[in-house]
Parts: structure tokens; C-alpha cells; sequence
């Protein structure tokens, strides 16, 4: 397994994690929208939008270079603005990519379990998420004890408890 070391996400941070969006976007092998296309998305460009709010907390992954190659991140949304993992005000939705050469080599665990550490630091009683259905990294999610919680449009909303 290769190193690498994981730190907090700062405000510098918010191009890479344009590019983790842009990687989520794509998780299907060969997916190929384009960074532009996918961050012109609502959808996927209320992510990362004015990163680094005030309550946005997030870990990176860094290679042994200190270049990143993955990150894991929360972002509070309100009832009227509310993302595809909403489930309540209040409780946070997780957002992960990894770098494909990166990936299955443990960043991603890591990255989950560091980032649900800081949200439970910061007083949050649960995290949440969404996940298209088909994506293999629910099975990563439910390693990690987050349930569904819900479904429609192709996507599972999941949450885990930090209690
Ligand atoms: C999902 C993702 C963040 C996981 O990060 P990762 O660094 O690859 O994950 P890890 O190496 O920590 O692996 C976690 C678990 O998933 C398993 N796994 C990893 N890659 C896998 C694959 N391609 N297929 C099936 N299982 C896989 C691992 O075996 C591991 O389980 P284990 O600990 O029991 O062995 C990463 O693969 C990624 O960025 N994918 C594309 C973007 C995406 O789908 N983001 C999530 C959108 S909801």
C-alpha cells in the first residue's frame, strides 16, 4: 500500500475538491462528463461553491510529495437549498473522491473515518450522504455504518450515527 498522510481541508483546497466532485460524478468506469459540464451541474456545484464556509470541515489525502489525491468533506444545507443527501437541518452531507491511480489502497477508509471524527468533534449527531445505486462505494458506506435511509431517482440516502 503506498503512503500517504491526511490533513484539513483549508480554503486553497477548493479546486481539488471541484476535481473530487468531478470524480464522483463520473464513478462509473468510463464516465466522461467533462469537469466543466459537471460543475456547471447545480446539482454537483453546491459541493463546492464558496468553499470554505464557515461550517464546511473536510480531511485530504496526501501523496509523498504532499500533492493530494483524495478528500472527504461536510457541507450543511438549508430545507430550501438541500442536496441530493439531505435528510435534515443540521446534519451534514459527506462528499468523497479519490484519485483513480489512489484508489483501493485504503484512502478512502481512511478519509470516512477521519472526517466522521471531525464532525463528531464539532458536536454533529449524525452525518449523511447520497450514493447512486450501483456505485460500490455503499458497500464501503455500510462498512463504515451508515444505513439507508431512503430512495429515489437511482440514489440511496444514507446516514451514520456518531454517537
Ligand atoms: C469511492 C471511493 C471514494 C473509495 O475510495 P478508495 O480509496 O478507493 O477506497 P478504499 O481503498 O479505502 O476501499 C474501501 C473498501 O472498498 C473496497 N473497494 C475499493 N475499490 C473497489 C472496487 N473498485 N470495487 C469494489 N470494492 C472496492 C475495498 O476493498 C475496501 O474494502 P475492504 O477495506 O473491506 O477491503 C473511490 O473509489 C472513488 O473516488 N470513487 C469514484 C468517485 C465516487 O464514487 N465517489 C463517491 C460518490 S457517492
Amino acid at each position: 500500500m503506498a503512503a500517504f498522510t491526511v490533513r484539513p481541508a483549508i480554503p486553497d483546497d477548493g479546486s481539488f475538491l471541484a476535481d473530487m466532485v468531478v470524480e464522483a460524478a463520473n464513478w462509473r468506469s468510463g464516465g466522461t462528463r467533462p469537469r466543466p459540464t459537471v460543475l456547471a451541474d447545480p446539482a454537483s456545484r453546491v459541493y463546492v461553491a464558496g468553499w470554505q464556509r464557515p461550517a464546511d470541515r473536510g480531511v485530504v489525502a496526501l501523496d509523498g510529495d504532499g500533492r493530494p489525491v483524495g478528500a472527504a468533506w461536510y457541507r450543511l444545507f438549508a430545507a430550501d437549498a438541500a442536496a441530493h443527501g439531505f435528510v435534515a437541518v443540521g446534519v451534514p452531507e459527506l462528499i468523497i473522491g479519490v484519485r483513480p491511480l489512489w484508489r483501493a489502497q485504503g484512502v478512502g477508509r481512511v478519509l470516512m473515518q477521519s472526517l466522521a471524527e471531525t464532525a463528531r468533534a464539532a458536536g454533529f449527531a449524525r452525518l449523511a450522504l447520497s450514493v447512486e445505486h450501483g456505485n460500490f462505494a455503499e458497500s464501503l458506506y455500510r462498512s463504515e455504518g451508515f444505513v439507508v435511509v431512503g430512495s429515489g431517482s437511482g440514489r440511496d440516502t444514507m446516514v451514520r450515527s456518531l454517537g
